[in-house]
């Protein structure tokens, strides 16, 4: 059952086999262990290492232990130390002294780190494919809401208004970045490290090019050392979904307040939403918070495999085993909570009336009040103060710029025109904002059409 039991004397103590077994984790990876062994064991015939018959045999009993795993006709049991073993272990059981043959020229330092690369880079697609699932409802949303007025916000104090479509679309830039950051990560882990051997390579006649291709890669790795100790990819992709963590969690920080009783601009779905035990008015956002509050956990595994890594004298070391179940759970929170994210904000409901009303009380067309003198030759510093004292006054009066009669206006500058009310409506604030990246209707509508193609690329 041990693949190393030769030169010892004694039995294992079973607190050390639990202490150093990674089976309870490791074996989420079977189908990337099969699959490299089969790759493996190919280049092993090809090289007339072993013998055609033999490649057969192997690769039939692989496939038939892979079945069997995957339909729950053999159980995956924590006697065992790790994936490996248990595969080696069923193949040799079935197959005998040709099964003995599977581990010729190769180490568990190479193959964990095969399989490793084969499970992430499964991921890594994964990611991608569900932040564009996601980024498709946030652009569906953007086109719906051109017009949807609502506050953009500075401090948290009601600064410009701007378009709903405007406010989901900074989101929509930042996932795009996430999403090239996961392309960048792919093509930079695409070597193969199979081959590699404990770290120094082997003096079997191996084919390493040829079993890089049959698993998909670019290429081999071109040093065995850090073929087997590179966990770079790791903490790229950990740091690449600690970004899309963060950007959720910013976005579901907004969300929540939001969907607060005093901002009320939308209102979350009652499927994505909690009540509380004792008080039974509650309709609570869970789902966001929860989001937020997983980010930590994103952040925790980046931060422990870039500790654990940066002690390790080369090569391998027992130590790397401590990269899996972090990053796995890593892996499964940032996918659960995109899902959910994408599921939370295609079914809340949006309360334009409510976000435009917000947008008119708080003075968010001050600056454009300011603009307006501007264009009738008040110097801007001048007209800022203009403005200024007829915000106070307005706050005195408890009314929005909008609601000041003209003599009032008069009063303070002769330069104001009935014009003034036309200047400083919604629908100008954000309409005559066209320099590309803002949210005038039309220049929206350019970077919404930008970033259509962009999705519908791949
Ligand atoms: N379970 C080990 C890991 O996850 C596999 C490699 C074991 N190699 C060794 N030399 N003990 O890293």
């Amino acid at each position: 059952m041990k693949l190393w039991g030769g030169r010892f004397t004694k039995e294992e103590n079973q607190l050390v086999h639990n202490f150093n077994a990674s089976i309870t984790f490791d074996q989420k990876f079977y189908h990337q262990d099969i699959e490299g062994s089969i790759a493996h064991v190919t280049m092993l015939a090809k090289q007339a290492i072993i013998t055609d018959e033999e490649k057969d045999t192997i690769i039939n009993a692989l496939k038939q232990i892979c079945h069997e795993i995957e339909s729950g006709i053999i159980q995956i049991t924590e006697e065992y130390e790790d994936i490996h073993s248990f595969v080696e272990s069923m193949l040799i059981e079935r197959t005998g002294d040709t099964g003995k043959k599977l581990h010729t020229g190769r180490s568990r330092n190479d193959q964990v780190a095969l399989d490793m690369k084969l499970y992430t880079r499964d991921e890594v697609l994964a990611t991608d494919q569900l932040l564009k699932e996601l980024m498709t409802t946030l652009l569906d949303l953007m086109e719906e809401h051109i017009d949807t007025y609502m506050p953009g916000f500075t401090h948290l104090q009601k600064a410009q208004p701007v378009t709903l479509a405007h406010h989901i679309g900074a989101y929509f830039e930042m996932f795009k970045r996430d999403r090239s950051r996961l392309h960048d990560i792919y093509v930079r882990m695409n070597t193969c490290p199979l081959g590699a051997g404990a770290l120094a390579g082997t003096t079997y006649p191996l084919d390493r090019d040829y079993t890089a291709e049959l698993l998909g890669f670019d290429g081999p790795t071109l040093n065995s050392m850090d073929s087997v100790s590179d966990r770079d990819y790791l903490i790229e992709y950990l740091s690449a979904l600690s970004t899309i963590m963060m950007h959720l969690s910013r976005f579901c920080e907004e969300i929540i307040l939001w969907n607060s009783n005093e901002y009320r601009f939308i209102e979350l779905d009652d499927a994505y939403s909690t009540g509380s035990s004792i008080m039974p008015q509650k309709k609570n956002p869970d789902i966001a918070e929860l989001i937020r509050g997983k980010t930590g956990r994103v952040y925790g595994a980046l931060i422990s495999i870039l500790t654990t890594m940066k002690g390790i004298p080369l090569a391998y070391n027992k130590d790397m085993q401590e990269d899996k179940e972090l990053t796995f759970d890593a892996i499964d929170t940032v996918k659960g909570c995109l899902g959910l994210f994408n599921g939370m904000i295609k079914t809340m409901r949006i309360n334009k009336d409510t976000m435009a009303a917000s947008s008119k009380n708080g003075f968010t067309n001050a600056t454009d009040a300011a603009d307006y003198l501007v264009k009738h030759g008040v110097p801007f510093r001048d007209a800022h103060g203009i403005i200024g004292q007829l915000v106070l006054l307005c706050i005195d009066k408890g009314i929005a710029l909008d609601d000041l009669p003209m003599d009032e206006y008069k009063k303070i500058c002769p330069v104001f025109e009935a014009d003034i009310y036309e200047a400083i409506s919604l629908q100008t604030c954000v309409g005559l904002r066209q320099t590309i990246g803002a949210p005038g209707h039309e220049s929206m509508q350019k970077v919404i059409d930008l970033n259509r193609q962009y999705i519908n690329i791949d």
